[in-house]
């Protein structure tokens, strides 16, 4: 079993190893990547691929501290990140009042705040006050409805500008690393080049200081689109339907339970 990294060791990868973070919702998966990944992201995603919704928009606090509780129960030794619902971190306070219940209901070792310059006081905030911080700057699925839809970012002098000085301030507001999401390769190096701390990507090319995908995705599990970025390790979605498939045959001719799996 590994060691359970903390926020000196993760700083302490920039430019040594890349990161693995991974997402997990629940106490099975999260026991089941336990072994590989360095941190484990309870990310909002889950409203989508767990909840069945279109975006991560109604994703509650209560949801998250549900879901966050039992990864921490699954994966002990991993490091947990819980993501902050859209809606929670609007203000200093109430992002304060609401990493605080995240804090004190679950294990979670930080918490994850969508957001560049416009959040710095926030992260300074939280961290001033001891709540570990992971930012997310690029593409950011909260602002999908106020954006239009999901956009590549740094296609554009103005928004390469734009997100080295968004990194630069979630840094020097005191995150101990940041998430970078659907970002131009060349931009998301030279942001990852511009702050002290990791820079993981999930889009943005693998010349950053570590990578995370969304589990449904990468297992295949998630079938109602795929983007450009994710690589399917497994056809989960497949795997899974041929075995109902198999196990509903056997219920119906009487062929399962044998007499191996009968009392
Ligand atoms: O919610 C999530 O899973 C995320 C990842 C896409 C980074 O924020």
């Amino acid at each position: 079993m590994s060691k359970k990294l903390t926020i000196s060791s993760i700083k302490k990868t920039k430019g040594v190893k890349p990161l693995v973070m991974i997402t997990a919702y629940d106490a099975l998966f999260a026991k089941l990547f336990e072994e590989s990944a360095d941190m484990i992201l309870v990310g909002d995603s889950l409203n989508m691929s767990f909840a069945g919704k279109s975006d991560t928009l109604s994703a509650t606090l209560q949801q998250m501290i549900y879901h966050t509780n039992a990864v921490c129960e699954g994966a002990p030794n991993s490091f947990v990140i819980c993501d902050m619902p859209f809606g929670t971190y609007t203000t200093e306070e109430k992002a304060l009042e609401n990493a605080i219940k995240v804090f004190q209901e679950t294990a979670a070792d930080c918490v994850k705040i969508e957001g560049g310059r416009d959040k710095a006081a926030i992260i300074q905030y939280l961290t001033d006050n001891g709540i570990a911080v992971c930012g997310h700057i690029g593409l950011l699925p909260q602002s999908v409805r106020s954006e239009g839809g999901y956009k590549v970012k740094g296609k554009s002098k103005e928004e390469k500008e734009a997100l080295i000085a968004d990194a630069k301030a979630v840094a020097s507001a005191g995150a101990f690393c940041m998430v970078i999401e659907g970002t131009k390769a060349d931009v998301a190096k030279t942001v990852a080049e511009a702050v002290s701390i990791p820079v993981i990507g999930i889009g943005a090319g693998n010349e950053v200081d570590g990578q995370v995908l969304v589990f449904s995705d990468m297992l295949g599990l998630f079938e109602a689109f795929t983007p450009k970025f994710v690589k399917k390790y497994i056809d989960g979605a497949t795997l899974v339907k041929n075995a109902v498939a198999s196990y509903a045959k056997e219920v119906e001719s009487r062929a399962f339970p044998s007499e191996e799996h009968t009392y």
